[in-house]
Formats: structure tokens, sequence, C-alpha cells
């Protein structure tokens, strides 16, 4: 019998839902909520309502593109946290309702876990080398910037992380000072294919081996600039691709810098990385090249996987249900969850 795994992710401002079919994907819907653009970041009011509109038709339309009906669905996967409460809440009441009403069992998961294993998505007719464990997964997004020993599905442990901002949140508050339209990690990657990586240096912070700090260097960029500026009121407009270019080197050399350090730590030469920033071209060509240099064997994921999808949220729903974790309609959200 077909094992089916509906997965919902609305832990922050997309809302998505995909079915993975004996760990194979069937579907993978995300709506995007464009109302935050024009804040420069999500506000967690818009986000919990347009998570409420979209999420039936979602839902509605991953059933339907897997070929199914939700008399087939197995289980139900949710995002319980980390994220927003109120957009949590909405993908965490839609399972409850679904997995009641069908009389199905629900899985919950860590939106990180979901992160790292999004590597174990796989699909029907590509092939695809799965991450061995142990491996280590540099996990960068607009919330998180970690470096965790995955060693099975189940124990991830964090060695590293960030003291304050998250890199995907370096890009964009660097993007916003430059005027550019949130979120500025894909704007930025795509300014800094014509620029010079090394026309601006930006300090590096000093913290811990394997920990990162992003907060100073969007302060030093700031400062840069407003100095740039008194000289030339269009510093900005008149060096935008160098700028962005540059921002990205150090923000990717910061994030290189520590993960050799943890390939030193650990001895582990598997090699992943997840979350949004992971779709940064410069980022995924370093990590590249120096796996080819120091003999890392290297998963980079495909990048419909990088940003939040529920495809990752179904795969890891996928191994718990496996595993028979299955978690009581009395569950509740919660924006805060460790690894
Ligand atoms: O994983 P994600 O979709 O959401 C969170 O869980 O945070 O990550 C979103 C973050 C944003 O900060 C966005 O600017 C960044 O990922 N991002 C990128 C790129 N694409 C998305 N950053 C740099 N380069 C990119 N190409
Ligand atoms: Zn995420």
């Amino acid at each position: 019998m077909n094992i089916n795994i509906l997965g919902i992710e609305s832990s922050c401002d997309d809302t998505s839902a995909a079915v993975i079919q004996n760990g194979f994907l069937l579907s993978n819907i995300i709506a995007n909520q464009k109302v935050h653009e024009e804040f420069g970041g999500v506000v967690p009011e818009l986000a919990s309502r347009a998570h409420q509109q979209n999420i039936v038709p979602v839902i509605d339309q991953a059933i339907k593109k897997a070929g199914l009906s939700k008399n087939d669905i197995s289980a139900v996967a949710f995002t319980r946290g980390p994220g927003l409460l109120g957009s949590l809440l909405v993908g965490t009441s839609f399972a409850k309702g679904f997995a009641f009403a069908q009389n199905i069992p629900m899985v919950e998961v860590n939106h990180l876990h979901g992160h790292v294993l999004a590597h174990f998505v796989q699909e029907l007719n590509v092939e695809k080398k799965l991450p061995q464990f142990p491996f280590l997964c540099l996990l960068v997004s607009g919330g998180h910037s970690q470096i965790v020993v995955v060693r099975n599905y189940f124990d991830m442990e964090v060695i590293g992380q960030t003291i304050d901002d998250a890199a995907g949140e370096a890009f964009d508050k660097c993007g916003k000072v430059m005027n550019l339209p949130y979120p500025s990690g894909p704007v930025i990657d795509r300014l800094a294919k014509q620029g010079n990586p090394k026309a601006f240096t930006f300090s590096k912070p000093k913290v811990g081996d394997t920990d990162f700090s992003f907060s100073g260097l969007k302060t030093s960029f700031l400062y840069f600039l407003k100095e740039k500026m008194k000289e030339n009121s269009l510093f900005i407009e008149s060096n935008i691709n160098d700028l962005c270019a540059s921002i990205q080197f150090t923000i990717v050399d910061i994030l290189m810098e520590k993960l050799k350090n943890a390939v030193k730590l650990t001895g582990i030469t598997e090699i992943a990385i997840g979350g949004g920033v992971s779709a940064n071209s410069e980022l995924r060509n370093t990590l590249t090249e120096l796996g080819k240099k120091h003999n890392w064997t290297v998963h980079i994921p495909e990048f419909k996987f990088t940003t939040d999808n529920a495809a990752m949220i179904a795969i890891s729903g996928y191994y718990k249900f496996l595993n028979g974790e299955f978690a009581p309609l009395s569950i509740s959200p919660m924006a805060r969850m460790k690894m």
C-alpha cells in the first residue's frame, strides 16, 4: 500500500503544501505573499491573514496535482515551529482539522529539520545522490544560521550558530540600506554578477570558531555608505553592482571560514547546505570549489528546495511516520523551537 504524506508549511510568508508518496515527491505548491514587499520585511499579521486565504486552495491543488484524492492521504505532516505564531497556527489548525475529519495521524515537523532533510526529497525519474550520515549541514536562512551535525534523520546537533542576525537577514538588511526590494538576497545575488567582489572590503567579525555574527557587518556597511554618500550622494546608485558583489563576497567568506572550522573540528567531509541563502550562486560556486580542493563530498540542493517549501516538511513527516512518531490533536505550534 502506498504511503502518501501531505506536508504543510506556513511558518513565515510562504503557504505551501506537498504530497510525498513512498519518499517520492508528487507535488509541491507554493503561494508566495507579495503583501510584505512594500514594508521591507514580513508583517506577521498580514502573513497570517494571507495564509488563511491561501491554505485551502494550495492544499487542494497539491492533492489534485499529485493525482490523488483526500481519501488517499495516509498522514498529514505540518510545521510546528519555529516561526511566526500566527502563521504557524494556520497550518497547524488546518492539519488538525484535516487529520480529524479524515481520521488519519498527524506528524509534527521542526522547520529546521525540514531544511536539512530537503536533501532526501526524491523525484520520480530523477537521479540524485543522497547525503550519507553523518554529514554537516550549513543551514542558512532568513531566520537561522547554523552548522549542524546530522547523524541520522532524527539526530541533529547544532555545533555553531549566529549570535545575532541570520545570514539571510544580513543580505536583507544590507539590501534595505541600498534601497533594494525585500527580500534582498536574490536581488543582491543577481546584481553581484555584474560587480567586482573585491571592490570594497569589510571586516569580518571575531566570534567562536563555528559561530557567526552578522550585525556588526550590517552596521559597518551602513556607516561605510553614509560616509561615501557625504562625498557623493549618488554613491549607491553608481556602485550598486560592486557593492552587492562585495557584501555578498564577505558574507559567503564568513560562512565558508566557519564551515572549514567545523570540518576540522568534526573530521566530517560530507557537506550539505540548506535554507534560503543556499540559493545564493556565490555560496554554491564557492562551496563547490572548496569541495574539490579539500576532497569533500558536497550536496547542493535544487533551487526549489532551498527557500521554504512543503516538500521538505512532507519528507521529514514521511520518516517520522515510518518511525511511528505521531502528534496528538491537542498539539500547539511553537514560535521558538530548538533543532
Ligand atoms: O529559508 P527561507 O525561505 O525562509 C526562512 O526560513 O527564513 O529563507 C529566506 C531568506 C531571505 O533572507 C532571502 O533574502 C534569502 O533567504 N535568499 C537569498 C537568496 N535567495 C533567498 N539570499 C542570498 N542569495 C539568494 N539567491
Ligand atoms: Zn526556512
